[in-house]
């Protein structure tokens, strides 16, 4: 449709311009995922769809919410969070930066692809929520990686783990058998961006053994990603985000001390000074690895905040997730006091720094 310039300033006097929707309520508006090349081979430094529509997206109708519309909320905001890393990645870097640390000359070239696969999960999770709930928005977020290429891909590879964790986890959530499939193929992709890292970059195993971690709490796993956000920065429309959250103590461990492998000592960290957990006296706490299929419960000493990273988990593979929880296997949400920290296993160069970030 075409409108005159003076039809557009009439609307833009009159009160009717509120009720315009944003063209992104619209799932046919733009790009479709995987039907266009914009969310493969765009090579632009410049935001891509549906980037550039930044906004909270008001619902377009009246009703109670879709059965997954709260998942694809949180997923929504927690893809805003990935997507802008990729992004600023792009922005900041260009391929001399990587071959200047020895990285593969193709290394920029496949941080954009995974930037426009980011952008494709955008649009696929936004149209995912139905026309009677808010579209997240962006918000603004710091990844602490300045100019230094080396520490962009060491939290890229945390990253892509986080997300294929929390994936597993919203897998509990979904209602619907199409949303069960989606989480599961876009857990996939993430996968595959994983597994280019360990590989190229980081020259190690690419495979993380027989099954990559279920973690069945997302929420927890996504209020941890808040990190980069900057307070107070969101659309002022934007859901609370995880929602729900249960605002648990963030939790990290002592990485001069231990290297967080299967068999290590560990001392655990609660890192926000205001947020710090509290442990009743005489009650017993444990300290609940998840890795794989399975979660082995260990001691918590709440005099020491330590435990040990149970010895039977396979060395040097995947990820190692840990919470404090004051029941033998953490069996519900409530059950957890304190975490998740994410014991990163894979690649060898990266598993005694990233329980700091
Ligand atoms: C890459 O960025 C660096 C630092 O900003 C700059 O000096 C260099 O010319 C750029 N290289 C290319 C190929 O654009
Ligand atoms: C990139 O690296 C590959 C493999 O090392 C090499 O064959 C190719 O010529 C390089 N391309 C450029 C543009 O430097
Ligand atoms: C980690 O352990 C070292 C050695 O015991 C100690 O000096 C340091 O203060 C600890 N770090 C934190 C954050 O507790
Ligand atoms: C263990 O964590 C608790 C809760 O934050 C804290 O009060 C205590 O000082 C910590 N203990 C040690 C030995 O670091
Ligand atoms: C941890 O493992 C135990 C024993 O297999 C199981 O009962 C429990 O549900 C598991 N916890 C979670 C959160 O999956």
């Amino acid at each position: 449709m075409y409108f005159s310039t003076t039809f557009i300033s009439v609307l833009v006097s009159s009160s009717a311009v509120f009720a315009r929707p944003n063209p992104i309520s619209n799932p046919s508006y733009g790009p479709v995922p995987g039907q266009s090349a914009l969310y493969n081979t765009y090579r632009g430094k410049a935001p891509p769809f549906p980037a550039t529509f930044p906004s909270a997206v008001l619902p377009t109708k009246k009703g109670p919410p879709g059965p997954d519309d709260l998942l694809f909320q949180n997923l929504l905001s927690a893809e805003w969070i990935i997507y802008s890393f990729y992004q600023t990645g792009v922005e900041v870097f260009n391929a001399s930066s990587f071959t200047a640390i020895g990285m593969p000359n193709n290394t920029y070239d496949r941080i954009t692809e995974i930037r426009d696969n980011e952008a494709g999960h955008l649009r696929i999770f936004q149209d995912q929520i139905s026309a009677t709930s808010i579209k997240p928005g962006k918000c603004e977020y710091d990844f602490g990686v300045g100019t230094d290429a080396e520490l962009f891909l060491a939290i890229q590879l945390l990253l892509e783990l986080a997300s294929m964790a929390f994936l597993t986890g919203l897998e509990y959530q979904a209602k619907s058998q199409f949303t069960h499939g989606a989480l599961l193929a876009i857990a996939e992709v993430e996968t595959r961006h994983n597994t280019w890292a360990l590989d190229e970059i980081w020259r190690t195993g690419p495979f993380s053994g027989p099954s990559d971690t279920v973690f069945p709490y997302a929420n927890q796993i996504l209020d941890s990603t808040n990190q980069f956000v900057l307070p107070g920065s969101c659309p002022k429309e934007n859901p609370e985000f995880p929602s729900p959250s249960q605002h648990l103590p963030q939790t990290s461990y002592n990485d001069t001390t231990s290297e967080g492998h299967p068999g290590d000592e560990i001392t655990f960290i609660f890192t926000e000074p205001e947020n710090q957990p509290h442990f009743d006296e005489g009650k017993d706490y444990y300290a609940v690895f998840f890795h794989s299929v399975s979660n082995i419960s260990v001691p918590f000493d709440t005099k020491t905040n330590c435990s040990k990273i149970p010895s039977q988990f396979d060395a040097g593979r995947g990820l190692i997730v840990a919470v404090i929880a004051d029941e033998v296997g953490a069996p519900t949400e409530e059950s957890v006091v304190a975490g998740p920290a994410l014991l990163l296993q894979q690649p060898e160069a990266l598993t005694a720094t990233t329980g700091k970030s």
